[in-house]
């Protein structure tokens, strides 16, 4: 069976599916590895290592990809600058690993079962302990997290630690954190590391203990109702919770130099957590990085992929930023992918149990139909 290792950089993405240590392992299992030229380019791992690992390197061509019994991605199916559509590249049968986004794009998810290929989007993978080393979300989730600070820290027009110097003393910066699920924890222990005093706000009771574990302040949120949903996600809460949540985040927005922000709730826009007027009361030359910027933005003046500036505070919409870091992201990744197909392969043949306790739930298309539900009732809400 083939594997393909697509090269993703024509869509701008720095990541690659595979390094060489996960090929070997793939070749390990039985599996035949093949890697476009360049794959690995931005991330750098060479050509001439995948090729040491075993696998065949080539330019990109229709040819290969309509071989493929395998291709791992990293990003959505979309059109290939020079091979053009890639679903309609893929062989009747083919299997395809990625951040396929499903949701959001319904018509590959209609194609892709009226091509009777099958979609495992890596968002998908259920958040079971037995899948862990499967979870793509949350490694690269954590390089967002740590990234962030990392950004805010560059910006900031002072330190992050309290520094006792000859010339004075040197107050610690405070930091706010929104949203402490795998992002915004990583980002408290980037910002405790880097000696700054730390508040957060999350709307799951869990996250409380959590928080104070790592050395953050939790930011009570009295009287108010819990945002526990299913599956240990936060739901989606009222605009009256949020007002009343962002009265009082007010006071401690304003005595904040950085805010990162993380919030986000499952298939829906991320919550407004952070109002133009709060960003007006904070000091200039504050710094705010929403990481939710993909998905709508915790701020109500992010710009996804730009810098906006207001009243002297600098407020960034990163995207992709685990991207941002693409060799280890690259390592994290490829190895949530490599179990993933060591889950599919026996005796070196690719085979879908709808069965097996995590390809069951990813799965979103398989043999000809949608078999995600949600997928299901979205294309139905479109009457499709
Ligand atoms: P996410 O990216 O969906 O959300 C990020 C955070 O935003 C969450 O902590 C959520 O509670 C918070 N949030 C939502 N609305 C908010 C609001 N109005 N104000 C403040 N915060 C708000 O979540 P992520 O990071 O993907 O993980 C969420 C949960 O899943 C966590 O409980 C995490 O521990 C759990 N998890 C479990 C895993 C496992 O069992 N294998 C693996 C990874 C995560």
């Amino acid at each position: 069976m083939i594997v393909l290792i697509a090269n993703e950089a024509g869509s701008g993405e720095t990541r690659v599916a595979a390094t060489p240590e996960t090929v070997k392992k793939m070749i390990g299992v039985g599996l035949e590895v093949q890697v476009e030229a360049g794959a690995g380019g931005h991330a750098f791992f060479s050509d001439a290592e995948f090729t040491e690992a075993g696998a065949s390197v080539e330019p990109a061509s229709a040819e290969r990809r309509r071989a493929a019994d395998l291709l791992l991605k990293v990003g959505p199916l979309g059109t290939h600058d020079d091979l053009g559509s890639e679903i309609a590249l893929l062989k009747s049968g083919a299997v395809v690993i990625g951040f396929l986004d499903p949701f959001l794009n319904l018509d590959s998810v209609r194609a892709l079962a009226a091509g009777s290929i099958t979609a495992l989007p890596m968002e998908l993978i259920p958040r079971i302990t037995r899948a862990q080393s499967m979870d793509a979300l949350s490694s690269q989730a954590s390089i967002a997290g740590y990234k962030a600070v990392l950004l805010a820290a560059s910006r900031l027009p002072r330190y992050f630690p309290l520094l006792m110097t000859a010339a004075g003393t040197i107050r610690p910066a405070k930091v706010v954190i929104m949203g402490a699920g795998v992002a915004g924890l990583q980002a408290i222990a980037t910002a405790k590391r880097l000696g700054a005093l730390v508040e957060v706000s999350d709307i799951r009771p869990a996250a409380k203990e959590q928080v104070e574990s790592l050395g953050g302040r939790f930011i009570d949120l009295p009287e108010m109702e819990t945002g526990e949903g299913a599956g240990g996600y936060a739901r989606e809460m009222g605009e009256e919770f949020l007002r009343r949540q962002r009265e009082i985040l007010t006071e401690h927005v304003a005595a904040a130099h950085v805010i990162i922000t993380t919030a986000a709730v499952p298939g829906k826009p991320a919550p407004k957590l952070l109002s133009a007027d709060m960003v007006r009361r904070m000091k200039p030359g504050g710094v705010i990085v929403d990481l939710a910027a993909e998905r709508g933005g915790n701020c109500e003046l992010t710009r996804a992929g730009e810098e906006v500036i207001e009243a002297g505070v600098t407020i960034l919409g990163p995207l992709n930023v685990a991207g941002t870091m693409p060799r280890d992201a690259s390592a994290l990744y490829s190895r949530n992918v490599l179990e993933l197909v060591k889950e599919l392969v026996d005796d070196g043949t690719v085979r879908i149990d709808r069965e097996n306790d995590v390809v069951g739930p990813t799965l979103v298309t398989h043999a000809g139909e949608v078999v995600n539900p949600t997928a299901v009732a979205l294309l139905e809400k479109e009457g499709r």
